[in-house]
C-alpha cells in the first residue's frame, strides 16, 4: 500500500490527525495494534479545553459533543473542611472545559472516520517503521500470517507511551526527562448521581481524591493510593468509605454509592521525550509525553501536538511551505512542557507524599493557602486549566 501519512496508533491523536488530514485531502491510514472495542473499552480523560473542543469542531466530529458534553464554569478544590470554587470563568475572562469523556471522544472519531471511508486498520500486530531518515520510510505490519507494507512520505507516531515509535529512534537521538510519583490513582465508574455539579479536586491527609462525573448520572471518583495496593484489595464498600473520608462532611453526606462499573489504577508519572522529530518520524500525544492526571491535560497536550502537526502537514502538501514541520518539535514542546509543570505543581499541591517532611507539608499548606487568598494566583490556575493558547 501506498500513502502520504502512515499514523501508528488509533487513539484519539491518531484518529484526530486522520479525520483532519481527510478533510484537507491528504491521504493517510491509521495502523492500531487492538480491536477497536479493546480501545473503546478504556476509561480515561473527563475534561476538554476550549482548544480540544474547537479541533473536534474542525475536525466535523462535535456534534454529539456539543449535544451532550456539558460546559463547566468552575471547579472546587476541598481542604481541611471546607470547599472553594474556582470561578473558571471569571477568572479567565469567559473561558470553560467541556466535561465529556474520552471514550466518547474516540467513539465519535471512530464514526467520522467511517463516514469519510478512512482507513483504520485494527489489529495490526508488530508495526515497524522503517528507513525514518530517509525520503521513503516505509512501515510494515503483520495481520495473521501476512506481513504488509505501507510506503509514506511521513511516518506519525501516536501509539502512547508504550508504543513502538519513539522505541524506534536511536538512543543517542533522544533524550527523556521523567519523575515517577510514589502512588497511583484508584478510578471508579458508577451508575450514580454526581455528588456535585462541578468537579471536586480534594486534598486530605489520607491523601487526594478527586469527584468527577461523564454526566448527571455517571459518576467517576478517583483516590490516591499507594503503588503497592492491588485493585482485588478495593471492594466497592472500602473505596466508598475512604472516599467519603477524604471529603468535607457536607460532600460525603451527599455521595450516593452504587455498584462500580469500572475500576482500575494508574500509576502517575511525568515524561517528555525530546526532540518529538527524528528524520520524517513525528511523535505526537502520549507517545512523546505524559503527565500525572490532576491537572486534566494528558489529552488536551495530546490535542495540541495534533493542531500544530495538522497545519504543518497542510502547509507542506498545499503550499510546499516545511517550517511547520521544522518548527513543529520546538512549537510543540513549549506548550507541552508548560502542560507538565501545571501537572506536576497541581499535583504536588494536592497530593500526600509518602515521605514528605513537616517542612514540605507546611509549604504545601501554605501554597494552597496564597492560592485562596490571591486572585492572581487563582487566574493563573484557571488560565491553565482551560488551556493555554495554542
Ligand atoms: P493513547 O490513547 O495511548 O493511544 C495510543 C494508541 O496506540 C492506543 O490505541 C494503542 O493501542 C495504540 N498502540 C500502542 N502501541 C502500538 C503499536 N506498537 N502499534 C500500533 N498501535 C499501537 N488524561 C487526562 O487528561 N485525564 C485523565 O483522567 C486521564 N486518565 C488516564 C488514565 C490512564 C489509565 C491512562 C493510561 C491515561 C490517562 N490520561 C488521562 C491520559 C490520556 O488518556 C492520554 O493523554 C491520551 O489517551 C493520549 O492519547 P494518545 O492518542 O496520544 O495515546
Ligand atoms: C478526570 C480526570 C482527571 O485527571 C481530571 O483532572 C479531571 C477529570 C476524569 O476522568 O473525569
Amino acid at each position: 500500500m501506498k500513502t502520504q501519512v502512515g499514523i501508528i496508533g488509533g487513539g484519539p491523536s491518531g484518529l484526530l490527525l486522520s479525520q483532519l488530514l481527510h478533510l484537507q485531502g491528504i491521504d493517510n491510514i491509521v495502523l492500531e495494534r487492538q480491536s477497536r472495542d479493546y480501545v473503546l473499552g478504556r476509561i480515561r480523560a473527563g475534561v476538554l479545553e476550549h482548544g480540544f473542543a474547537a479541533l473536534m469542531r474542525e475536525a466535523q466530529c462535535a456534534e454529539r459533543m456539543d449535544r451532550e458534553g456539558e460546559i463547566h464554569d468552575g471547579f472546587y478544590i476541598a481542604h481541611d473542611g471546607i470547599k472553594e470554587r474556582v470561578d473558571l470563568n471569571g477568572l479567565t475572562g469567559g473561558n470553560s472545559v467541556v466535561v465529556y469523556g474520552q471514550t466518547e471522544v474516540t467513539r465519535d472519531l471512530y464514526a467520522a472516520r467511517d463516514k469519510l471511508g478512512g482507513i483504520v486498520i485494527h489489529n495490526a500486530e508488530d508495526v515497524t517503521p522503517h528507513d525514518l531518515e530517509s525520503a521513503q520510510p516505509y512501515l510494515t505490519y503483520r495481520q495473521g500470517d501476512e506481513l504488509l507494507r505501507i510506503d509514506c512520505d511521513y511516518v506519525i507516531g501516536c501509539d502512547g507511551f508504550h508504543g513502538v515509535s519513539r522505541k524506534s529512534i536511536p538512543n543517542d537521538k533522544i533524550t527523556e526527562f521523567e519523575r515517577v510519583y510514589p502512588f497511583g490513582w484508584l478510578g471508579v465508574l458508577s451508575r450514580t448521581k454526581p455528588v456535585s455539579p462541578e468537579l471536586i479536586y480534594a486534598t486530605h491527609e489520607r491523601g487526594f481524591a478527586l469527584c468527577s462525573l461523564r454526566s448527571q448520572v455517571l459518576s467517576r471518583y478517583y483516590i490516591q493510593v499507594p503503588l503497592t495496593d492491588r485493585i482485588e484489595a478495593w471492594s466497592d464498600e472500602v473505596f466508598w468509605a475512604e472516599l467519603k473520608r477524604r471529603l468535607p462532611d457536607s460532600v460525603a453526606a451527599e455521595l450516593v454509592t452504587g455498584d462500580s462499573i469500572e475500576k482500575s489504577i494508574a500509576p502517575l508519572r511525568s515524561f517528555v521525550a525530546e526532540p518529538m522529530r527524528y528524520g520524517n518520524l513525528f511523535l505526537a500525544g502520549d507517545a512523546a509525553h505524559i503527565v500525572p492526571p490532576t491537572g486534566a491535560r494528558g489529552l488536551n497536550s495530546a490535542a495540541s501536538d495534533i493542531y500544530y502537526l495538522y497545519h504543518a502537514l497542510v502547509d507542506h502538501y498545499r503550499k510546499r511551505d516545511d517550517s511547520g514541520l521544522d518548527g513543529y518539535s520546538q512549537k510543540a514542546l513549549a506548550r507541552v512542557w508548560k502542560g507538565q509543570r501545571f501537572s506536576w505543581w497541581m499535583t504536588t499541591l494536592l497530593h500526600r507524599f509518602p515521605d514528605s517532611s513537616a517542612f514540605e507539608r507546611r509549604l504545601q499548606a501554605t501554597d494552597l493557602a496564597y492560592l485562596f487568598s490571591s486572585q492572581k494566583a487563582l487566574a493563573s490556575l484557571a488560565e491553565n486549566y482551560v488551556g493555554l493558547p495554542y
